[in-house]
């Protein structure tokens, strides 16, 4: 049986997930593929944290553009986050070499999405980031591949687990801002720099792939109106409960005549929607297209889930589901037209 040979790079919560779910379930996705999936090198800040996964024999590696070069590599697996160096130019090194590479770095794809799948087009590597958006929940998949035959008029969701744990903890419990952040950030959900989770960034990135998976288009992280859950009191949360609503923050992404319309932003969803009804760590997106509907509700941080999604994208490239990282060759993909955001009355309500 031939090898898929795994580099991981990033041993923290979601990559030693990763290696103890390759080893639990190695004799499942040896006959799911075809082929033994085996990390064979890695790459981490500190070799003897004890990360309760068997690592005595794989190879290590300091720098992680080293290891995206090692020519004893089938795929290289990105877990380290960040937009920029070393993340970036490992990604690049890997795709520059041919590599498959399986990420979960939403921030560097938002930013260098378009120029790294080009990489992989131009030389037959590939990316996969189902792990990027939404946790556990197979929504690149479902938009880029099962939903393909729908024209999609929006897609909208709950695309940040810490913050919706945030407002599901403090309407819930009653509980302040920083005490709910903190647990969050304990239960290993949050970003490394947990402003981007409450400042709504981390939903951005999100919504940029969702966005260019769903509408076609070119990622266009700059053109999203971004607002956080920072400034938001008990008090918003209890006046809004009165008036039969959940505060949740949310990314949406709109098709209308003037464009696409990209927003994050803490709105008022009224408590009968199944997307109001998501609490804790739990992510939602919902599909509007013109012949399926649809919400998809899963985890969506933590090691378990996002290894989960990482795993399967492994899958797929031991099986050699390869195909273009956002559905289209790059050249195919439309700019994306800024529409101009539409408020609705004095706060941000989904309708
Ligand atoms: N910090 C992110 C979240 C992790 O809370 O959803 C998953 O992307």
């Amino acid at each position: 049986m031939s090898q898929l040979k795994i580099g991981l790079a990033g041993l923290g919560t979601v990559g030693a997930a990763v290696v103890g779910m390759l080893e639990r379930r190695a004799g499942e996705i040896a006959a799911r593929t075809g082929r033994t999936v085996k990390v064979v090198a890695v790459s981490a800040r500190s070799k003897s944290k004890d990360r309760g996964v068997d690592l005595s024999a794989v190879r290590w590696y300091d720098d992680p553009v080293e290891l995206a070069r090692d020519p004893d590599i089938d795929v290289f697996v990105e877990l380290m986050g960040g937009e920029g160096d070393p993340a970036r130019a490992a990604v690049t090194a890997a795709l520059q070499a041919g590599r498959a590479v399986v990420t979960a770095n939403k921030a560097l794809l938002a930013r260098h999405g378009l120029e790294l799948a080009k990489i992989a087009e131009a030389s037959g590597g590939s990316l996969h980031f189902e792990a990027a958006v939404a946790g556990g929940i197979p929504i690149v998949k479902t938009l880029r591949e099962a939903l393909g035959g729908n024209r999609i008029g929006r897609v909208s969701g709950i695309l940040n687990g810490t913050c919706n744990y945030i407002l599901t903890r403090m309407a819930d419990e009653k509980l302040a801002f920083d005490t709910c952040l903190s647990e969050a950030q304990r239960l290993g959900y949050a970003e490394a720099d947990p402003t981007f989770d409450i400042d709504g960034h981390d939903t951005a990135h999100k919504l940029a792939l969702l966005t260019s998976l769903a509408f076609g288009t070119q990622v266009d992280a700059d053109s999203i109106y971004v607002e956080g859950i920072r400034s938001l009191t008990l008090a918003d949360l209890e006046a809004a409960d009165e008036l039969g609503f959940n505060v949740k923050l949310l990314g949406v992404a709109v098709r209308t005549d003037e464009g696409i319309e990209q927003r994050v932003h803490p709105t008022m969803v009224p408590k009968g929607w199944p997307i109001a009804q998501v609490s804790g760590v739990t992510n939602a997106v919902a599909v509007d297209g013109d012949a399926v509907n649809l919400t998809l509700v899963g985890p969506g941080a933590g090691g378990a889930a996002t290894a989960s999604a990482v795993v399967g994208d492994l899958i797929d490239v031991a099986k050699g589901n390869r195909g273009f990282a956002f559905g289209l060759p790059v050249s195919a993909l439309e700019p994306c037209e800024r529409a101009p955001m539409q408020r609705h009355g004095g706060g941000y309500y989904i309708r």
